[in-house]
């Protein structure tokens, strides 16, 4: 199977297969599918050496693949959206992993449900969401975030988490993190045995026991879960007592221009679509993921070395003390803009996005990326001595 239509980027690796998860049902009979195989040596394939860690793929906006596939590939196709509660508090709100982002913001805010309108048009579903916590303009989704459930792919158990145990920071959560042992050596153990572990909540929709985390310390924090859980069902919580952020200079900008100073939820949802639209390539058009690189964070003393050398730099006093730089300006100031390896290149309009410059057949390889990336995080370390972290799973 060509992934080439499953990453933004359109890069066009192979796959052995992809599997459509369309309920929890479908990923349970996955699981015990592998396990069954995984048992019985049985490999995914005879031409590869078997890798049994899925990779999961939901709009593939935040994913650059630098090779063929050696892993099942499963596609998050979980729908529905619905309103759980209507408090007078607020709205909690629950999504199947495989809805899109876009379409459920823009929902929320059609149904006078504020709280999401600064993240609108980010590309992706709903379960990949809480995977790099997306965030723009002033809100991230951990600020709306309420559980989420997911299934864990090594022993077929259904478990939910909330926003402290997701370990959500800048771009990052546990899922984003590798896990701690193997799956052989979970699917072994009979999953009875498994002592109850804090913390863990029993997922709402769930008919069996959930599991608890084991005593090796399976939700610790740092424990890392890529890989190993699939997100299912996501649920955010809209309080009704609404406060606007605006304190981005791209929405300062649009207050400015128009003149509007208390601007509504879709009035914010449409000024934050329109820069979008100026500032970031449509990923129909273009291939891209966004972002290409987080921006970095440094300590007050890095960042005055950096200005005495770069006082124009774009930097962010964060609320630590430390401070976090704009990875786009450091790339755009050391000339990028524009430049490209092969057909991968460095968008004119923002230079922390890189875009693929081809199509069909002179499409953009994984290679040529990933050239790219390393020749433009080398000339930021020379001349600002940072490295810069790639922002998409590499995989
Ligand atoms: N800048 C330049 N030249 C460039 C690019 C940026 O000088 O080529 C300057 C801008 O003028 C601005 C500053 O750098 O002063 C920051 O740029 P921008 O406001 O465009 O935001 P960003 O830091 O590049 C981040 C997120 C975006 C998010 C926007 C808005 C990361 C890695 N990226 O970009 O998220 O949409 O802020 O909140 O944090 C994504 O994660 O994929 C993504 C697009």
């Amino acid at each position: 199977v060509s992934l080439k239509t499953y990453n933004t980027f359109g890069i066009a690796a192979k796959a052995l297969g992809l599997v459509r998860i369309r309920s929890v049902d479908d990923l349970l009979a996955f699981v015990s599918l592998q396990n069954e195989h995984r048992q019985s040596g049985i490999a995914p394939s005879r031409r590869v050496a078997p890798d049994w860690d899925a990779l999961v793929l939901g709009g593939g906006s935040n994913l650059v693949l630098t090779g063929d596939v050696r892993r099942p590939v499963l596609k998050m196709e979980i729908l529905g959206k619905r309103v759980l509660e209507d408090t007078p508090e607020g709205w909690l709100i629950e999504a199947g992993a495989g809805e899109s982002w876009h379409a459920l913001v823009q929902w929320t805010v059609s149904q006078n449900m504020p709280g999401l309108e600064n993240m609108a048009l980010i590309p992706g579903t709903v379960g990949a969401a809480p995977v790099q916590n997306i965030g723009a303009y002033g809100v991230e989704l951990k600020d709306r975030f309420h559980s989420l459930d997911a299934v864990d792919l090594w022993t077929g158990q259904r478990f939910s988490l909330n926003a402290e145990q997701c370990a959500f920071a800048y771009r990052d959560s546990v899922f984003k993190h590798a896990p701690a042992g193997s799956a052989s050596e979970h699917a072994q153990r009979p999953f009875a045995s498994i002592e109850e572990g804090a913390g863990l909540h029993r997922s709402a929709a769930a008919e069996q026991p959930i599991a608890p985390g084991d005593k090796a310390g399976f939700f610790n924090p740092g424990m890392g879960l890529a890989t190993r859980a699939v997100i299912t069902h996501v649920r955010l919580w809209l309080p009704k007592q609404w406060t606007p952020v605006l304190q981005y200079h791209d929405l300062e900008r649009c207050m400015a221009q128009t003149g509007i100073t208390e601007p509504s939820a879709q009035q914010i949802f449409d000024w934050v679509v329109q820069v979008r639209r100026e500032k970031l390539p449509d990923p129909n058009e273009i291939g891209n993921v966004g972002s290409f690189f987080k921006n970095p964070t440094v300590t007050a003393e890095q960042c005055n070395d950096i200005i005495a050398r770069e006082p124009r730099i774009v930097h962010y006093p964060m609320p630590d003390g430390t401070v976090k730089l704009a990875a786009g300006w450091m790339i755009d100031a050391c000339g990028w803009k524009g430049k490209s390896v092969g057909h991968a290149g460095v968008y004119p309009k923002q230079a922390l996005v890189l875009v693929n410059l081809g199509k069909d057949e002179d499409s953009a390889t994984g290679g040529e990326v990933m050239t790219l990336a390393k020749a433009i995080q080398t000339s930021v370390y020379e001349r600002y001595g940072i490295r810069l972290e790639p922002e998409p799973v590499v995989v």
